[in-house]
């Protein structure tokens, strides 16, 4: 008998959620991780220590100008270590949550990198290159992400960083150069700026934020410009040259032309992230890939190996902490033998900028695109009672509605706590909504949800404060 019905390797947000529904079901499991710390990219270097950052920086930016239109003068000095150690405090205490839920939850750890080792075998090597075999019923691969690299430029962590190097800046560049305006990209991008740096952001595209809906970016693009971004779409970067003490970043239209050079003390390289297969001895187990270097699964998280299935940033789909954690739960229920779902169709996406901005579902142009016939309410926060008393009214929501049956496809939010309130529209996506449900449900005053329930009247063109 095999000593673990089930072996996670990787303790992210996919593998350490797999490994605690695991246990709940009853399941002997194992994690293996190779880092020191438990909790994966997003709790390392990811989601908890760039909110930590984006958290205080707003606070920061915020002392310096609005606060004194609120009479509360003061004058903010800037400490970057401690803001740092701020930060740091965040992560130790959320990876150490995860160790006491492994233990509270009887999770056997390995310390090492975890690979397939045959069938129901699993070889984890230390450090120290010692080697230990786990025999397993089932194991899940859930080993994230890496940070996708641009030929030429060389990340060293220090003067051309990526997310890591980001977060850890000990002094704030009198300039920064973003490669990517993505999420990372705009979101670190934003951190440094309100500390003082000048954040150009090049982005291959005519637009940031490209998974978004066109209206969003463009409007977003105009309020970060507001705020003191620059940036050149349409653009890439061809090459860094570290030799002097500033940098040199050649960058070229997209297309081809003339190369302009642009000087920095930072660059920041954001242009997406690669799925991370490395050590696991995918192709001696023989599990396939697809072109893009990601686990090949079925819709139930199976590789074509039994007993091995794979969940999170290293198979298809968004790469995000919550979509990955719901994977994990259901991957162990269906280990588990239950028959639980994830509905794609409702995963939101936040970027944690100010304002924010959230979407859940389908752009008007995928809508387009699919040929779905779709009516648009749409209200600005210029027009919500709360935003205007609290100055916060740059943004808006958009809700995309079937034409036909008043089902919500999309809500697309710029605003804001827009993240917070993506949530709402999120859950009645999940019960298949009408734009009339929002619009009939009382949504207390005053608050930006109001802002929701104005835009799912403006899809029946019967919004009242506009
Ligand atoms: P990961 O979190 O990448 O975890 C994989 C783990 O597996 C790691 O601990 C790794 O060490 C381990 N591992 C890999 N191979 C092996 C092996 N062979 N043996 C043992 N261990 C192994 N998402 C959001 O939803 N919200 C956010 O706000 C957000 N912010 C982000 C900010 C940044 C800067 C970055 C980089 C990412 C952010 N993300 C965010 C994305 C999020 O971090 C990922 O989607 C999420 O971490 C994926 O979870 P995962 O479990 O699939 O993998
Ligand atoms: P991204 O995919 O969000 O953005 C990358 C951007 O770089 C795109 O706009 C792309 O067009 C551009 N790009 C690609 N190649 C380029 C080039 N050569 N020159 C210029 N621009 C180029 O990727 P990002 O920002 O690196 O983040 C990686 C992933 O991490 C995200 O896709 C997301 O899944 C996750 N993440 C999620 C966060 C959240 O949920 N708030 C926060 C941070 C990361």
């Amino acid at each position: 008998m095999a000593a673990y019905d089930v072996t996670v390797i990787g303790s992210g947000p996919g593998g350490y959620v797999a490994a605690i529904r695991c246990a709940q079901l009853g399941l002997k499991t194992a994690v293996v991780e190779k880092w020191p710390t438990f909790g994966g990219t997003c709790l390392n270097v990811g989601c908890i220590p760039s909110k930590a950052l984006l958290h205080a920086s707003e606070l920061y930016e915020e002392a310096g100008h609005g606060f004194a239109d609120m009479g509360i003068a003061v004058e903010p000095k800037l400490d970057v270590a401690k803001m740092l150690a701020f930060k740091d405090e965040g992560v130790a205490g959320n990876v150490k949550g995860v160790d006491f839920l492994f233990k509270k939850n009887k999770i056997d750890t390995f310390r090492g990198t975890g690979s397939i080792a045959g069938q129901g075998k699993v070889k984890v090597t230390a450090e120290d290159g010692s080697v230990q075999e786990i025999e397993t019923r089932n194991t899940i691969i859930a080993s994230g992400s890496d940070v996708a690299r641009l030929p030429g430029v060389e990340i060293d962590e220090k003067r051309v960083v990526s997310s890591t190097g980001a977060l850890t800046l000990d002094q704030v560049p009198g300039k920064m150069v973003v490669i990517g305006g993505g999420v990372i990209g705009l979101e670190l991008g934003s951190v440094w700026r309100r500390l003082g740096a000048e954040v150009t952001v090049v982005e291959f595209l005519d637009k940031i934020l490209p998974p978004e809906d066109n209206e969003v970016s463009k409007q977003f693009q105009r309020i970060l410009g507001k705020q003191g971004f620059k940036f050149k779409l349409s653009s890439k970067v061809t090459g860094v040259d570290t030799s002097g003490k500033t940098l040199k970043v050649s960058v070229e239209p997209a297309k081809g032309g003339d190369t302009e050079t642009i000087e920095a003390d930072v660059v920041l390289v954001a242009i997406g992230r690669v799925p991370y297969t490395k050590g696991l001895g995918l192709e001696e187990a023989g599990i396939a890939m697809d072109e893009r270097g990601r686990i090949k699964t079925d819709d139930h998280y199976r590789t074509n190996v039994p007993g091995v299935w794979a969940i999170g940033d290293v198979i298809t789909g968004p790469m995000l902490a919550h979509k990955a954690e719901d994977e994990g739960v259901a991957c162990a229920e269906l280990i588990a033998g239950q028959k639980p779902h994830v509905n794609y169709e409702a995963i939101p996406s936040v970027v944690y900028t100010y304002p924010e901005v959230a979407s859940v579902g389908r752009t008007e142009e995928q809508l387009k695109k699919d040929g779905v016939a779709y009516n648009v309410g749409k209200f600005p926060f210029t027009a919500n009672g709360r935003a205007k008393v609290n100055r916060t009214t740059d943004g808006f929501v958009k809700i995309l509605a079937d034409k036909t049956t008043d089902r919500v496809l999309g809500v697309h939010i710029v605003g804001p706590d827009a993240g917070t309130m993506i949530g709402e529209v999120t859950l009645g996506m999940e019960f298949g909504a009408a734009a009339e449900d929002i619009a009939r449900t009382c949504h207390a005053h005053p608050t930006l949800s109001e802002a929701i329930k104005e835009a799912a009247l403006a899809v029946a063109n019967r919004a009242i404060h506009m």
